[in-house]
């Protein structure tokens, strides 16, 4: 099949022809939007990541231009109209998970950092700086931590805290039958919330979802809690959170995705102007992490979204089930 991926970076193109089974490949670092749809002319399918938009308005444009197939390098599809995909008659298939423990991972570096400062303390010594005042920390082992979602990366990361020792508490619409038996205790959202010294994020972006952690929400944190959003930008409603951590309400923040990520992350912007003043105020926190959306982003990680976008297109190509389609 001819593809054409967008969103590339060099290590896309790396694992993408490393692992490709026979497809021709055409690599674009644009991200996918309507001004550039027309890049998609003659290509039997688009390979896509998190900030490509493949919304109502860009689908009859890529079906117009002969799409038959939308290759998602992710599991989220937020950016995604399947609605409209099916009607223009263009199939959606996604890497459903790849690595949960690498995000997992990822959500437990950021509470490490955040806690025990460890990258103040980096520079600080570097600069013959050997105190250690303002870089006191709390131990995890004992610490109430609350999941909001117990899916693949929930699990994983719930796994983690478990090895250091804290308390866990879970909301999900769908509890885990294998956690409830290993002792985690679900809760409703508020419950869930009230006592955590820890809120960390690992639902899906949806309608139901969108802003769930909000100026109400917000109200129902234990003081000075951290909140560690790994998941998709939206569910946070980033305003609310810049107040709280203002009060001191939220004492801790670690962001790897960002509502108006599109426009910034996965991009070297340090020659510029930042034009978005909430990311800016954000990052001038003391007490504040932001990385961009790389929790996903270990080899294995990288490997597993190559070999599943094959695997899936493939199963296209050749006309066989396909195990991961998303339907509206
Ligand atoms: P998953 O589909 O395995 O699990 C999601 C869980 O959220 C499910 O158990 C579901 O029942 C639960 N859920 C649904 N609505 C909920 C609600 N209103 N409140 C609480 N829980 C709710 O998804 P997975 O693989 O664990 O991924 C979670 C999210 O992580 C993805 O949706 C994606 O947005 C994000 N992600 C981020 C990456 C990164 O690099 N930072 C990489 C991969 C995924």
């Amino acid at each position: 099949m001819k593809i054409a991926v967008f969103s590339t970076c060099s290590y896309d193109k790396e694992y993408l022809e490393l692992l490709n089974t026979g497809h021709e490949l055409t690599f674009y670092t644009e991200s996918l939007n309507v001004q550039n749809a027309l890049l998609t002319k003659g290509f039997d399918a688009v390979c896509i990541f998190v900030n490509d938009k493949a919304d109502a308005e860009m689908m009859p444009l890529l079906a117009d231009n002969g799409i038959k197939l939308i290759l998602l390098r992710c599991a989220g599809f937020n950016n995604v109209d399947l609605v409209m995909a099916e009607e223009v008659g263009i199939k959606v298939l996604r890497v459903p998970s790849y690595s949960p423990e690498a995000v997992a991972e990822h959500a437990m570096a950021m509470v490490l950092t955040l806690n025990r400062k460890t990258h103040k303390a980096y520079n600080r010594v570097r600069e013959g700086n050997f105190s250690l005042e303002n870089l006191i920390g709390f131990n995890l082992h004992g610490c109430k931590v609350a999941l909001i979602g117990t899916g693949h990366i929930g699990k994983a990361f719930y796994k983690i805290l478990k090895g250091f020792g804290c308390h866990i508490s879970a909301f999900d619409p769908f509890p885990d039958a294998e956690l409830i038996k290993e002792g985690l205790k679900y809760e409703n959202l508020e419950n869930a919330l009230k006592d955590a010294q820890i809120v960390s994020l690992h639902c899906p972006l949806s309608e139901d979802t969108l802003h769930m952690i909000n100026a109400n929400t917000l109200k129902l944190f234990k003081k000075g809690a951290m909140l560690i959003n790994t998941s998709r930008g939206g569910l946070v409603a980033t305003s609310d959170v810049i107040e709280a951590l203002k009060t001191g309400q939220l004492g801790y923040l670690g962001l790897d995705v960002y509502e108006q990520e599109r426009k910034l992350f996965f991009k070297d912007l340090s020659a510029n102007i930042i034009q978005d003043d909430v990311i800016s105020r954000l990052i001038s926190f003391p007490n504040v992490l932001v990385t961009s959306h790389q929790g996903f982003f270990t080899k294995e990680a990288m490997t597993q979204i190559a070999e599943i976008t094959f695997l899936n297109a493939d199963s296209f190509a050749n006309g066989k089930p396909l195990d991961n389609e998303l339907l509206s």
